[in-house]
């Protein structure tokens, strides 16, 4: 027994020095354009589809439908998601090539508003995918997860007349005037919607 624990502790050691001598001397390759390896990406999946289903299913889905809202949201992804995530009709863009893990092309993957929602306010750590929450409201999030749910199926006709209508952004337009007063009521989309849908927790990982 003793020596058997003796066996496993010098097991350990040789793990762990091991490890020590392949991040020391830099073996592991960072680079964007070196894949994983198969299980390393298994694992990284496993763990963030994980970590998404349990925090999404904690969101309060409201009401999606306003046409008015999801026209915000066009004007919203056309400005801020379009690079990464295409356009109807659109097959690459200049960044998607160098992304990894590659973005999902959202005119055709459908999600579920829920963790879409959570995944656009949040980020995804070493992914590429910012967390837009810190410079938007939930309304607005919600306005651009309203939009993006109608994007499967969308000709890229209809896409370009919906962001050509989708109002002028406020929080935009207030940045450049130095207005810093919130619209009321976060403005003509939402309006007297209440969308704080989620608790604020702040720990570090
Ligand atoms: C700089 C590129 C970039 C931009 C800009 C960007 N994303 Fe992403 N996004 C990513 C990447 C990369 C992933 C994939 C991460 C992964 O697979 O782990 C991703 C994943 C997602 C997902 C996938 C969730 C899932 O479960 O598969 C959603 C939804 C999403 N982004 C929404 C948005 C929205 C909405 C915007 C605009 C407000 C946006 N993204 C802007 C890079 C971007």
């Amino acid at each position: 027994m003793t020596r058997q624990l003796g066996m496993a502790g010098v097991a350990a050691l040789i793990v762990f020095a091991g490890s020590l001598v392949y991040v020391g001397y830099g073996f592991y390759d960072v680079g964007a354009d070196t894949p994983h390896w198969d299980i390393t990406r298994k694992l990284i999946e496993v763990v963030r589809d994980r970590s998404i289903a349990v925090r999404a299913s904690k969101v309060e889905l409201p009401d999606l439908q306003d046409e008015q809202l999801i026209l915000k949201g066009a004007g919203q992804y056309a400005a801020m998601c379009v690079k990464c995530h295409l356009a109807p009709e659109q097959s690459d863009s200049e960044i998607r090539p160098g992304l990894y893990p590659k973005p999902p092309n959202l005119t055709e993957q459908r999600i579920d508003p829920k963790t879409a929602f959570w995944v656009t306010k949040h980020g995804l750590k070493m992914s590429g995918m910012p967390a837009w929450g810190l410079g938007h409201d939930d309304a607005t999030i919600w306005s651009i997860i309203a939009f993006v749910t109608k994007l499967p199926g969308l000709s890229a006709e209809h896409y370009k007349d919906m962001v050509a209508r989708a109002p002028p952004d406020e929080e935009m337009e207030s940045m450049g005037k130095g207005d810093v007063k919130k619209p009321e009521n976060g403005g003509n989309a939402g309006a007297g919607m209440s969308m704080q849908t989620e608790q604020k927790g702040e720990k570090k990982h």
